[in-house]
């Protein structure tokens, strides 16, 4: 099944490095990344999974919790995180899929025939407290993820839903925002407090409602 943004993520039970998982237990009230990394023991997926881990406590912050997915047996998951903690100089805490029989994958669309037939894609999934999909990237298998860029489309992702704002090109946390189109000026000033710059009609900025 091929899923689209505003899709609910189907929950599923899956057995991982940290025992066996109910999905949407697993992530409680909490947003989610779930995401693919074609095979173990491999050099990209060594350097995404070891990142992810040294990244735990920006993910804790953002009240998000991470969960990985390989096609690949539970033990030989096991092995792969000494390698990764000793390589990457971390310690790997979030649950790892053991997804052999590719349930997961097939369910979330990770396997692209035309790339591999029986590897996943790196698939990332950006899920909502409500269970609905956010935000989907997909990179090939020989490109690791850039996970400041994870960080920071969550960051917007966070923002948006909470105010009337819209993030442009390139943003960073506390930078200025865009206010909805939807809002006329006269109202924006008075929801906006810290200011309203109006570029265009079209185009009006606004100070990060929350720094
Ligand atoms: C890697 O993680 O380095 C990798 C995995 C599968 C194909 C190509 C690269």
């Amino acid at each position: 099944m091929s899923l689209r943004l505003g899709d609910k993520a189907p929950n599923f039970k899956a057995q991982t490095t940290e025992g066996e998982i109910d999905f949407y237990e697993y992530l409680g009230d909490s947003w989610g990344i779930l995401f693919s990394h074609p095979a173990d023991y491999t050099p990209v997926c060594t350097t995404e999974l070891g990142r992810t881990a040294l990244l735990q406590e920006e993910f804790a912050k953002r009240n998000v919790k991470v969960l990985a997915v390989s096609v690949v047996p539970l033990d030989k998951h096991k092995g792969w995180i000494n390698d990764i903690n000793e390589t990457q100089n971390c310690h790997v805490d979030f649950p790892i899929i053991a997804d052999e029989d590719r349930k997961v994958a097939e369910l979330y669309d990770m396997i692209h025939p035309n790339a591999s037939a029986t590897a996943t894609v790196r698939s990332l999934f950006v899920i909502g407290p409500d269970k609905t999909v956010k935000l989907m990237i997909t990179y090939p298998a020989s490109t690791g993820r850039n996970f400041n860029e994870v960080l920071r489309v969550v960051d917007s992702l966070q923002l948006t839903s909470n105010h009337s704002v819209s993030t442009p090109a390139d943003w960073n946390h506390g930078e200025d925002v865009i206010v909805a189109p939807s809002i006329p000026t006269e109202e924006a000033e008075k929801r906006f407090p810290k200011g309203v710059r109006v570029v265009k009609p079209y185009l009006r900025y606004t100070p990060h409602p929350t720094k």
